[in-house]
């Protein structure tokens, strides 16, 4: 059964200029366990998509659609409904831990007061667990380093006490924005295997937001390519990166480096993406898209094909392996 199910979910804010559609008839399932990428350039609606889903738009958006989690409507919830939820069962970490984590708060008392407020633990009961856990994220020395306050970290290790924390209520859907985009390219491939060996260990449902096709690609078991606010294509991964046929798709595994071939030339995709207070009519990746035609001006429905697959597009590249 699928543990959260996004219907048409759109996202509008009241622009200075008039609204910001950041988000259109977005659609999603996830089940219990399963690892979902959402990935698109910077502006593309992930993290809206994301703080709908957890009650955290800035008060100036506005949502419609359907976001069911275990059989209980998100949108509307009250605050106390999704309290209930956030932590507990759904769980989120950013880019930047610091967002999350009081500076002037010992990691330990910020990590136990999870514990005591959501799970009633006592004191050295909580304490205990938080260790446990700093220990699975591979902290050293967790027990004498569960005192220092957040700045004592690295970047690295902040985040590590981060998906440490967000973890501690064992929640059922985990939502990682960008936990790497803010660190060094090493300790980024040491959090991704962090992730990755937590994913199966604690079987949580895990959707991994990111700007990089590359980070996906040992990590989810599906993906979904979002541009301009809108889904572009959705496929099982290992097809996806196999026979890309969507314009936009093809351009940022173009971005991907290639691990089986360092020769290969590195290609972003031309152009930026769309200022989304003014989008281009029909397709937003139109503009920047070496396929496009008069046809693009109306934006293309999102059509299923090859039985788990669904793309957006009226002139798709051929599917042939690239
Ligand atoms: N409070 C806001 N008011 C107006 N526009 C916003 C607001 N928050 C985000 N946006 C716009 O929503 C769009 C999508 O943003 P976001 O989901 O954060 O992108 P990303 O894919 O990089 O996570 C962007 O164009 C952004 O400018
Ligand atoms: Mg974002």
């Amino acid at each position: 059964m699928s543990l959260l199910t996004i219907k048409d979910l759109s996202v509008t804010f009241d622009g200075e200029d008039g609204p910001v559609h950041a988000v259109n008839n977005l659609s999603l399932s996830i089940d219990k366990g399963q690892t979902l990428g959402i990935v698109g350039e910077s502006g593309s609606g992930k993290s809206q998509t994301a703080f709908s889903i957890m009650g955290l738009l800035a008060s100036n958006g506005r949502t419609s659609g359907s976001v069911v989690f275990d059989g209980q409507e998100l949108l509307g919830a009250t605050q106390k409904q999704l309290n209930q939820l956030r932590a507990r069962r759904i769980a989120m970490i950013f880019q930047d831990p610091m967002t999350s984590l009081n500076p002037y708060m010992r990691i330990s008392d910020q990590m136990t007061e999870v514990l005591r407020l959501h799970k009633g633990l006592s004191k050295t009961d909580a304490l205990a667990e938080c260790v446990r856990m700093l220990d699975a994220v591979k902290i050293p020395a967790a027990a004498e380093r569960i005192r220092l306050y957040p700045h004592e970290f690295s970047g690295g290790m902040r985040q590590r006490v981060m998906i440490a924390m967000s973890l501690l209520c064992r929640p059922d859907l985990l939502i990682a924005d960008e936990p790497t985009t803010a660190l060094d390219v090493t300790v980024q491939a040491q959090i991704m295997d962090l992730l990755n060996d937590l994913q199966r260990e604690f079987g949580m449902a895990t959707i991994l937001i990111t700007h990089d096709l590359g980070v996906v690609a040992g990590f989810c078991e599906r993906v979904l390519v979002m541009y301009g606010g809108r889904v572009m294509e959705e496929a099982p991964t290992d097809p996806l990166f196999e026979t890309p046929t969507h314009p936009y798709t093809r351009g940022l595994l173009g971005a991907v480096p290639r691990v089986d071939d360092e020769d290969a030339i590195m290609t972003a995709i031309p152009g930026n993406p769309p200022n989304m207070a003014a989008p281009p009519e029909g397709c937003p990746f139109r503009p920047r898209c070496d396929f496009a035609g008069e046809d693009c001006r109306v934006m293309p429905p999102l059509v299923p094909f090859d039985g788990d697959r669904a793309r957006a597009c009226h002139r798709p590249v051929a599917e042939v392996a690239a």
